[in-house]
Parts: C-alpha cells; structure tokens; sequence
C-alpha cells in the first residue's frame, strides 16, 4: 500500500467523510451576511473553530478540507488549525484552485484556473501541515453543456493539479461537479456526468496520476432544479451507483459526494440509499460544504458565543452523515 492509498482510506474509514469548510472569503461572506453576521477574519475563524472542536469530529469527520486564509489563522488556544485537527485524528486538507472563471471560447462556461506557481504554494501547505488538496471543475447542463471544450479543459486541469499534488505527497480530491441548475431530465444528468468523470480518468491516466491515491468528489445523478420529472431518491441512488461502477477505474479507493444545494436530510438520504446500493469496492462517503454546516450556522447566528448549542448541531449532521455513510441513516435517527 502507498502512502497515498494509506491517506485516502484513512480520511474515508468506518464510514467517515469529510468536512468541506473550504470557502472562499467571498462566498463566506455572503454565506455569514444570510444569517446577517459580519465577516470578519475573527467571526469567520470562530465558527469553523466551533465545528472543528466539536465532539463528533473524531468518529466522524476524517478530513477538513481548509481556505487560504483559514490553515494560517491560530486557533483561540494558540495552536494551528492543522495541529487542532490532527489532535482530534481528522486531516487537515487546503483547497488549491483560485476559482472558476469565465471560459474563453464559450462565455457561458467557465474554467477553473489556479495552476500557475501551484507547486510552489502547494510546498507551503505541505509545510502547513495539508495531507491532501481539492481542485474543482464547475459544468453547467443543458442541451448544449457541457460543452467538449469544457469537458476536455477541465479534465486537462484536474490532471495537471493531481500529478502536481502527488509529487508533493498529498492525496488530490478530483471534483467535477455538474451543477443542479437547471430543466435537464436525471437521465441528462446521467449521460453527461458520465462523460466527464469518463474524461476526468483519462486525463489522470495521461499524466501518470496514481489513482490509489485520489479521491474522487462528484455530484449525486439528479434531475435539475426546474426539471417537471423529478425522480426518486432510491432512483438517485440506483443511477448515481451505476454511473461511477461504468467509469471510476477499481484502483480508486473511495468517492466523497458533493452536496450540491441539496437539503441536508436529502444528502443523507441519498447518501445512505446510495450505500444500500453500492455494490461496487468503492467506498462511498461525503465531503458536504452546505449539507454540514447549514443548520450550524443559522442557529449560531443567533448566538455566535453559544458554542456548545452550535456544537450539538453539528455532531447530530456529523452523525447522521456518516451512518448514511455506512448505509445505516434512518428518519427516526434522524428525527430522534
Ligand atoms: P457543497 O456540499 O455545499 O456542495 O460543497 C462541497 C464543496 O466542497 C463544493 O466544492
């Protein structure tokens, strides 16, 4: 087994997943200005410092994927994040992409860009205390998107930051997410996640990317937000298990799902159906932004020194994820 392998099974084991607290300060922003708290370097750290020391974060939460701004701020008893984390046995994991921009060649899509002194700054994260890395390629769906052109590019610069990532010793997390937005059928969804995760393996294949040690991130196969033929969540699950079975090569030790807008009692529903399901080696777990944080956020919002009553929210989400995780979620766990 390689160091990599090692990384990547030890972020997903006994059905852990993974805390996506890796926005940017600008979507922070906004996300703090919804519940109307200010965004401040001080209010941004002490709700990600709440979750990080919750009580749950040790069975549950196997890696925290970190911004910029967050791996350098100390947390209120001195220590680094990297080293809070590492004291409770979860990763500490930094995303590396600077964002999707606007494509040239076609307007309506976008790529993601951050490749450029990328292996300089992954260096410092290292030093940093990062175990592994996020990249994420953002396609749209509609008659006509994803286009090839973004298909190709994308997969391009997923590859070109999974070998990067590897040759500084960390576990890249490889995520092509289609977005939700949309009339497309889940059928649509489908064909075309299919397509580009297709890409995406091909891509890695070419640039000697060693796929023991990649986690891929993808999104759920679901109908699109303004779609009239919404489909079930044991359709979601049958659909999104079949679409990673046809394209993930069997070296890849685990897939860690987006949430994507969806609600979080309907990601871990999903998520557990998706593990009642799975009858492929791959472990299946979450790497959830929105589906974790939520519910914490609103109430702490209300309060933000109440870190206890912030806590007990998390630790229920955090819980209940990762029974989803292990295809053991029910709605009177849920309700309880
Ligand atoms: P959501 O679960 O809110 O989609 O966030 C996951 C993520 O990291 C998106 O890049």
């Amino acid at each position: 087994m390689t160091e990599l392998n090692r990384i990547a099974l030890k972020i997903l084991e006994n059905g852990k997943g993974i805390l996506a607290a890796d926005e940017s300060t600008g979507t922070m922003t906004k996300r703090l200005h919804s519940v109307k708290v200010e965004s401040t370097p001080q209010n941004r750290i002490l709700f990600r410092e709440t979750l990080f020391s919750s009580e749950e974060m040790r069975q549950c939460i196997g890696g925290v994927i970190l911004y910029d701004e967050t791996i350098k701020q100390t947390a209120s008893n001195g220590k680094s994040i990297s080293q809070l984390l590492s004291e409770v046995g979860s990763m500490p994991g930094i995303k590396v992409d600077t964002g999707a921009k606007q494509m040239a060649g076609s307007s309506d899509e976008k790529i993601t860009e951050g490749l450029d002194g990328l292996r300089e700054r992954l260096k410092e994260y290292s030093k940093l205390g990062a175990k592994f890395t996020k990249w994420r390629g953002v396609y749209n769906i509609s008659n006509k998107f994803p286009s090839k052109l973004s298909i190709n590019s994308n997969a391009h610069a997923l590859a070109r930051y999974a070998a990067l990532v590897q040759e500084c010793n960390m576990v890249p997390i490889v995520e092509p997410e289609l977005l939700m937005e949309g009339s497309h059928s889940a059928d649509d969804c489908f064909a075309k996640t299919s397509a580009v995760i297709k890409k995406c393996f091909e891509e890695l294949i070419l640039h000697n990317v060693d796929l023991s040690g990649v986690i891929l991130k993808p999104n759920m196969i679901l109908a699109g937000t303004e779609s009239r033929h919404k489909i079930s969540n044991e359709e979601t699950a049958k659909l999104t298990v079949k679409c990673l079975k046809d394209t993930v090569p069997k070296e890849v030790p685990g897939i860690a799902f987006l949430s994507g807008g969806q609600t979080e009692v309907q990601a871990t529903e999903n998520l557990n159906l998706i593990n009642k399901f799975n009858d492929t080696d791959f472990i299946m777990s979450y790497s959830y932004g929105r589906a974790l944080q939520q519910s914490a956020l609103k109430y702490w919002a209300q309060d933000i020194n109440d870190i206890k009553g912030t806590q007990a929210i998390f630790n229920h989400r955090a819980k209940m994820c990762t029974l989803a995780a292990k295809g053991k979620w029910s709605k009177e766990l849920e309700n309880k």
